[in-house]
């Protein structure tokens, strides 16, 4: 009996548990119906009456030490446990949570259609994938015209007179804003388009355009030029300046490329703009007849305008970033620094 009390005793010192399940097999080995010491105690009604005495007493001590030791390892068990679930340092600052933050093009992009919602345009979007008519026969392109090579376009079918291809620019979704709604029209439509281009600091295959459209009675050149000033303005800060010079689109006559003072130099002539000054950033004009004739609007009783910009490059003149590519790497580094608020 001395033996198995000494053994006990020792299996308690030696007792270090990783679980409170790891306690209480200790304790039903020990102190359960059939544990250890409850066996003892049941043998100690037999023991020599000289014994008991001193038997009795150890049998006691060790029973509280079993008590003990349980008590003590449950207890530190449930600490460790607690502080696991409630992390190390209760009053520790929380860290800074990563929520990701808008594309600087998304950025952008908002803004641009914000500024012109102000203006009571609404948005508008069309597909990806088009066809001939929506991308150049409706808009006035000739049948050989440049554009409808396999050098500047992606073409996807051309075994029908209307092949599919990806939309060179958003123009398209003028022709379909103008097939379904009848004017007054006052439309911006944002989206991606495809060119057939080498990828360099300037160019890439794949931009984003907004387009915007303005049809009804009366519509003139002034209106035209007041809407851009307005946008500029808005968009560079109000002592931005425009300028208009003559160009060629088949889909507007006359047609216009606008410039904005070059905000990088303030005029005093960078690389950016070429010493001149001026920053080249859409193309405008007013709606060829032809156009409005194609999508089944009267050209007789309706006149409008259309512009068209590209959005890297009002995102490049708005952050100076100097090359294009960036905008299509998604280095974090480079997108964290872009906060236009989050998503
Ligand atoms: N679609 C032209 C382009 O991609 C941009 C453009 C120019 C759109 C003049 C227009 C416009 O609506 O009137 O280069």
């Amino acid at each position: 009996m001395w033996d198995t009390i000494d053994n006990l005793k020792k299996q308690l010192d030696n007792f270090q548990p990783q679980t409170v399940a790891d306690v209480e097999a200790l304790r039903v080995g020990i102190l359960g119906k059939k544990g250890s010491l409850t066996r003892l105690f049941e043998a100690f009604k037999d023991v020599d009456p000289a014994e008991k005495k001193e038997l009795g007493k150890q049998l006691n001590l060790l029973k509280n030490k079993v008590q003990e030791t349980v008590d003590r390892h449950r207890e530190r068990l449930a600490a460790t446990a607690a502080q696991n679930i409630s992390g190390d340092d209760l009053t520790k600052p929380a860290g800074l949570i990563h929520t990701g933050s808008r594309h600087p093009i998304a950025i952008v992009q908002r803004e641009i259609l914000d500024i012109f919602r102000k203006m009571g345009f609404s948005v508008e979007e069309g597909p990806e994938i088009e066809d001939d008519w929506h991308v150049f026969s409706a808009l006035n392109f000739a049948p050989d015209h440049p554009a409808r090579d396999m050098q500047d376009t992606f073409f996807i079918n051309t075994d029908s007179d209307n092949p599919v291809l990806l939309r060179t620019h958003t123009s398209s979704v003028q022709v379909r804003t103008m097939e379904k709604q009848k004017p007054p029209i006052r439309v911006v439509c944002p989206g991606r388009v495809f060119r057939n281009e080498a990828i360099s600091a300037r160019a890439h295959c794949i931009f984003h355009q907004v387009e915007g459209l303005y049809i009804d009675e009366k519509v003139s050149f002034a209106d035209l030029k007041q809407s851009i000033l307005l946008f500029v303005r808005e968009m560079f800060g109000a002592s931005a300046k425009i300028r208009l010079r003559p160009s060629y689109f088949p889909f507007t006559e006359p047609s216009a490329e606008v410039d904005v003072n070059c905000n990088i130099c303030g005029g005093a002539g960078c690389n950016i703009c070429k010493n001149t000054g001026w920053l080249e950033i859409m193309g405008a004009g007013m709606v060829d007849p032809n156009v409005l004739k194609a999508s089944g609007i009267d050209p007789e009783k309706f006149s409008g305008f259309a512009f068209g910009m590209g959005v890297e490059r009002i995102a490049m003149l708005k952050w100076q970033v100097r090359d294009l590519r960036l905008y299509f790497e998604n280095d974090v580094r480079f997108l964290e620094q872009f906060q236009g608020g989050l998503l």
